[in-house]
């Protein structure tokens, strides 16, 4: 029998959100002294692992890691229906405290409420490896694996580790994890009747209104590529102005016809460049290759693949304009993702029933529920972040606002179950 959440101590939810969060913040969960720098198979990241472990077997429940190192804890025997929620605990690697930890500790205080308020909800918590892509320069890479939006290839070749270029599926093996079994991954997902991913905004839109909850409709699509530019490395003093190929060139024509092309497109499509390498990379050679890469997102679907297509061609077109060839390919690329309208209505309930401040938005930041989403009903909850700041030691947001977003999320899965 499920029974009613009663009377919520939110203040009590706040302080165990904090220390939640102040602990994960501590030396043994980062390798950066000045940010929270965690990421797949790194010591930090399995002591946080550990953290997390300790917390849920302390609350009776189950807990175990899929194959690859995405953690799981659940209250009922598996083959049993539960409700899922959750986020990621990894970090960007110039990462602050709230970026997915605060997800998987809402989602832990959640489960710390059922215990307490004797509510009885069958539920089971996920926290996704490698979300930020800060170990491998694959974002979702947990929750890919698990909803199957990977080929055996990719683990074993391309995806690699931004440190030392050893690929996943060796760095997995080496951790003790089992990446020859990564389709097996999607048995977490099999007894789950809805999800719920609370995270912090990573906009201004609450904190601008004063609104404590967001909503979230709808998950912007994302194309993740790399175009690469051949020129030729030649004495930058030397090589007079018309005899050069400088690739370099080319990198800074596309970056600014990004911008163009995103603007011109409207419909909130987002577009940027956010590394880029020259090589040989000396002051005095001119580029003989440039790479760089493309951030393209937008909840529109054609609108923002369309922005792709579009740079991609002028980058070979612009190459060629200068003698050079440029070659674009894809990382990754995520549809736009509608929410489920029964959780939103639930959680729209719930938030009403606490007489707390909501409003619908969309997310421009991707999230591992765009995976989830696809087999199972789901939809994600913000709360605030200070000045919209996130991916940045800067980060910042309220244990009050969590332990809101922990009830509403409670209370709205007792609605949806009962
Ligand atoms: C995930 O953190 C993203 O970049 O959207
Ligand atoms: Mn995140
Ligand atoms: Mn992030």
């Amino acid at each position: 029998m499920l029974s009613v959440p009663g009377a919520i101590d939110r203040a009590r939810s706040a302080r165990r959100i904090d220390h939640d969060i102040e602990t994960l913040a501590g030396s043994d969960y980062t390798l950066s002294s000045t940010a929270i720098r965690r990421y797949a198979y790194t010591d930090v990241y399995a002591h946080t692992l550990d953290y997390f472990r300790q917390q849920f077997q302390d609350l009776g429940f189950d807990v175990f890691e899929d194959p690859v190192g995405t953690l799981v804890a659940r209250n009922r025997p598996r083959g049993v229906e539960v409700f899922g929620l959750g986020s990621h605990c990894d970090s960007n690697r110039n990462g602050g405290k709230y970026d997915g930890t605060m997800g998987v500790v809402t989602a832990l205080e959640v489960c710390r409420l059922n215990r307490d308020l004797k509510s009885n909800l069958p539920l089971q918590v996920i926290s996704f490896l490698e979300e930020e892509g800060s170990g491998f320069g694959h974002m979702l890479l947990g929750s890919r694996i698990m909803s199957q939006r990977v080929t055996e290839e990719e683990l074993r070749q391309p995806i690699r580790a931004v440190d030392d270029a050893r690929s996943f599926w060796e760095h997995s093996q080496a951790a003790g994890y089992h990446p020859e079994c990564w389709r097996d991954s999607i048995q977490v997902l099999q007894d789950l009747v809805g999800w719920i991913e609370m995270h912090i905004e990573q906009g201004r839109v609450l904190q601008d209104t004063g609104t404590r909850i967001g909503l979230v409709h709808a998950i912007a699509g994302c194309i993740h590529a790399d175009v690469t530019v051949h020129g030729r490395a030649d004495h930058a003093g030397a090589t007079p102005m018309d005899f050069r190929l400088d690739a370099g060139l080319v990198a800074a024509e596309c970056m600014l016809e990004l911008e163009q092309l995103v603007r011109a497109a409207g419909n909130g499509t987002v577009g940027t460049v956010g590394e880029m390498e020259l090589e040989p990379g000396l002051i005095n050679v001119v580029p003989g290759l440039a790479r760089f890469s493309l951030d393209i997102r937008g909840v529109d679907q054609d609108t923002f693949t369309g922005v792709a297509t579009s740079i991609a061609a002028f980058a070979e077109g612009a190459a060629r304009r200068r003698g050079m060839t440029a070659k674009c390919s894809t990382r990754q690329a995520m549809p736009a993702t509608l929410m489920e309208k029964k959780i939103l209505e639930a959680m729209e309930g719930a938030v009403q029933m606490t007489g707390e401040s909501f409003t619908r938005i969309a997310s421009g930041a991707a999230h591992d529920t765009m995976c989830v989403a696809d087999h199972v009903p789901a939809a994600m909850i913000f709360i605030p972040c200070k000045d919209g700041i996130s991916h940045s030691p800067l980060e910042e947001a309220s244990a009050m606002d969590a332990a809101l977003a922990a009830e509403v999320i409670l209370r709205a899965i007792h609605s949806l179950l009962t």
